[in-house]
């Protein structure tokens, strides 16, 4: 038996198998159980043993030479078959990413600007106790400005029914107020933006929980004027290269005295944007209310431990989806929250 002839032959046919599926095939020829390799093992006993021994050992390493040529071979072709059949010129598949949603885009611009006005970041309870989100605020129970907020009323135990403990879901961000000024101690300025919930229908302009950004500024001279230099800079900064018209007019809230309403001009063509719950009508010249502040009311100083003659400040809270609608010119505020994918990814 020549071996080695055998071998010449054998990887001369391996090297013109054309693809894995031959090479594979010459495989199971002649590694296989019935393959060729195993039939000359059967034909050594026919052989004198002086000759069994010599051929032998050879046939058992030529076996395991040739086990290693073909997996080596296997493993080559089936990379190049890969390769063949990809196109290398053929455009790349777009790989569709996630993005931020426009509150987050907004939320994170809003808190930009005003981190370079000076003012903190402070974040405050969306379960909230009745005491934080009215009665600290000068809106004491059966008071009428408690109308202003729908409030979901939270469900307790009958352990924790004392008037003190109510709970609810905040109805805006203000409560975040009492809890900082409770703690620190002024001069200061900050800002909280966050979660808000009303018990409300739902419209194009009203939603069951929204954005709302609570500010408060309090030092020893801080003054109006100071809010609308704050406020008018925020506007610049925020509707950049957008023409917004806005207006400063009188308003309510039983936490700041006096009180004011900051109102935006809709974009012309914004023609679908809601209008501001009151006052607004249809049509060009609509404007929406986005925004309510003042000067905060000496009893609330109170209820947080300063002494009103010392400290005078003045606080705000503006509708964060309001202002993204404005920016982004979107007609209905429901779409935020709609999960819908046409929508989201067009931000
Ligand atoms: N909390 C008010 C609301 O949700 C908005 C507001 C008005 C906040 C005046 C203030 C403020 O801080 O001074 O309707």
């Amino acid at each position: 038996m020549e071996i080695e002839k055998i071998k010449k032959e054998i990887v001369l046919e391996m090297d013109n198998a054309a693809d894995s599926a031959a090479v594979e095939k010459l495989r199971i020829k002649y590694l296989g159980r019935n393959g060729e390799i195993n039939s000359l093992f059967k034909k050594l006993k026919d052989l004198p043993v002086a000759e069994r021994r010599k051929i032998g050992p050879k046939l058992q390493s030529l076996k395991s030479e040739l086990g290693a040529l073909f997996s080596n071979r296997l493993e080559v072709s089936k990379k190049t078959s890969v390769a063949a059949s990809v196109d290398l010129t053929a455009p790349a598949k777009k790989v569709s990413k996630g993005h931020l949603h426009p509150l987050t885009l907004v939320d994170a611009e809003i808190r930009r600007i005003f981190l370079g006005l000076n003012f903190s970041v402070v974040e405050g309870p969306e379960v909230e106790s009745e005491y934080y989100n009215f009665d600290a605020l000068n809106v004491p129970a059966n008071h009428p400005a408690r109308e202003m907020w729908d409030t979901f009323w939270l469900k307790q135990e009958a352990r924790d029914k004392r008037p003190e403990t109510k709970l609810l879901l905040r109805t805006h961000t203000s409560p975040v107020q009492i809890r900082y000024m409770e703690k620190n101690n002024p001069p200061f300025q900050i800002i909280v933006p966050g979660k808000v919930f009303r018990y409300e229908a739902t419209d194009a302009s009203h939603e069951v929980n929204f954005y709302q950004l609570e500010g408060l500024m309090v030092g020893k001279n801080v003054s109006l004027a100071n809010f609308k230099f704050v406020v008018e800079e925020f506007f610049k900064k925020f509707f950049r290269g957008q023409k917004i018209e806005f207006r400063y007019r009188p308003g309510y809230f039983p936490f700041t005295e006096p009180s004011v309403e900051v109102i935006i001009k809709l974009p012309a063509h914004g023609g679908a944007l809601p209008d501001g719950g009151r006052g607004a009508s249809g049509g060009e010249n609509r404007w929406l209310e986005v925004m309510g502040a003042g000067m905060v009311h000496p009893k609330v100083f109170e209820y947080a431990g300063y002494n009103p003659r010392d400290w005078q400040g003045f606080a705000f809270g503006v509708g964060i989806d309001r202002l993204a609608m404005i920016k982004y010119k979107i007609p209905d505020i429901r779409m935020f929250y709609s999960g819908d994918l046409r929508f989201i990814k067009q931000f």
